[in-house]
């Protein structure tokens, strides 16, 4: 199992490049071949922890348990006991005695920590305030579909400086690509995700740029991505948000800048009209649909790495 060493999936940063190879291996023959793993994880069992709205993620993670011969449970944090004050430790303990693996989406990213630090089976990251490394991995994968190779390549993120950006910028190292960034000043990426994703570039040989203006970021990128400007949690900022976002709309005229052959890429859900021009979401460049059934793919691969061992 080339995942020998790791229990949980908590951020990419924690990855090789090798690592992050086979998992992508792994998911191009589980997309190729579903008939093989239809029983790759008969009887397992995964809980699905959820603080949060989701779609993707959740259907993605349930649907992918049953297509392995496995059961995924869906507990929102309202109904279990967590939402009457049980204890992030207990809940861990007592779920790691009756599942195989634990996925939970969380506002704080010390939620799903703490999990992993007391739950003896394994807890998969299915986003935080701070990363959402399944998607990371899921856009990677799906660049590597689409070019073939992710080495060399460039990505630019515009936007806010949140969960998806620190993410992409983890992972971009980890498959050889340059990541830029561009964010309103106010909105850039944590200084500290910035300085260990600079330093893993750095000894990848690849770069992590920050800039002030879309313009300059997207200037013959491979893949422009951007995300909501108001996250989950930050329902309340948004009209400042969009005020504040002036100018960072995806448009055809930014995607123009960028190389002949780019792709644009949202995790989804996706405000048309706001971080996205509708003439770019449903564009000849958008790959947005087929990013989102990679998250299944992907992720079957990262419940067969992590729940089979
Ligand atoms: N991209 C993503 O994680 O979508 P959901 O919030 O619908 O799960
Ligand atoms: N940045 C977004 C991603 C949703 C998949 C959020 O956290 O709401």
């Amino acid at each position: 199992n080339p995942w020998q060493r790791h229990k949980d999936l908590i951020s990419i940063h924690d990855l090789t490049a090798e690592e992050v190879e086979a998992l992508f291996q792994l998911a191009e023959n589980v997309k190729a071949r579903p008939d093989r793993y239809r029983s790759a994880l008969a009887g397992k069992t995964l809980a699905m922890i959820f603080e949060k709205a989701s779609t993707r993620t959740r259907v993605s993670f349930e649907v992918g348990m049953y297509q392995l011969g496995g059961l995924a449970t869906f507990l929102s944090s309202r109904d279990i006991q967590i939402g009457r004050g049980e204890t992030i430790h207990d809940t861990a303990k007592v779920l790691s005695r009756y599942v195989d693996g634990i996925m939970a989406r969380t506002f704080a990213h010390e939620t799903v920590t703490e999990l992993a630090r007391h739950a003896t089976v394994p807890v998969i990251n299915g986003l935080t305030d701070l990363l959402h490394p399944c998607q990371a991995l899921t856009d990677y994968f799906t660049v590597r579909e689409k070019f073939g190779n992710t080495k060399g390549l460039t990505l630019a993120y515009v936007g806010d400086g949140n969960n998806m950006c620190h993410s992409l910028m983890f992972g971009g190292p980890k498959v050889g690509m340059h990541v830029r960034v561009a964010t309103p000043r106010d909105y850039r990426p944590k200084a500290e995700i910035v300085e260990l994703a600079k330093k893993d570039a750095a000894a990848a040989g690849t770069t992590i740029e920050i800039f002030d203006r879309p313009e300059e970021a997207v200037a013959g990128a491979h893949v422009v991505y951007t995300d909501v400007w108001a996250s989950m949690g930050q329902e309340a900022e948004a009209e400042k948000r969009k005020r504040d976002f002036a100018g960072f709309q995806v448009t055809p005229e930014l995607m123009a800048l960028a190389d002949r052959k780019a792709i644009f890429m949202h995790c989804l859900p996706c405000h048309r009209g706001e971080e996205v021009h509708e003439a770019v979401a449903d564009g000849p460049w958008s790959v947005i649909f087929d990013e989102a059934e990679n998250r299944l793919h992907v992720q079957k691969a990262i419940l067969l790495l992590l729940l089979n061992r």
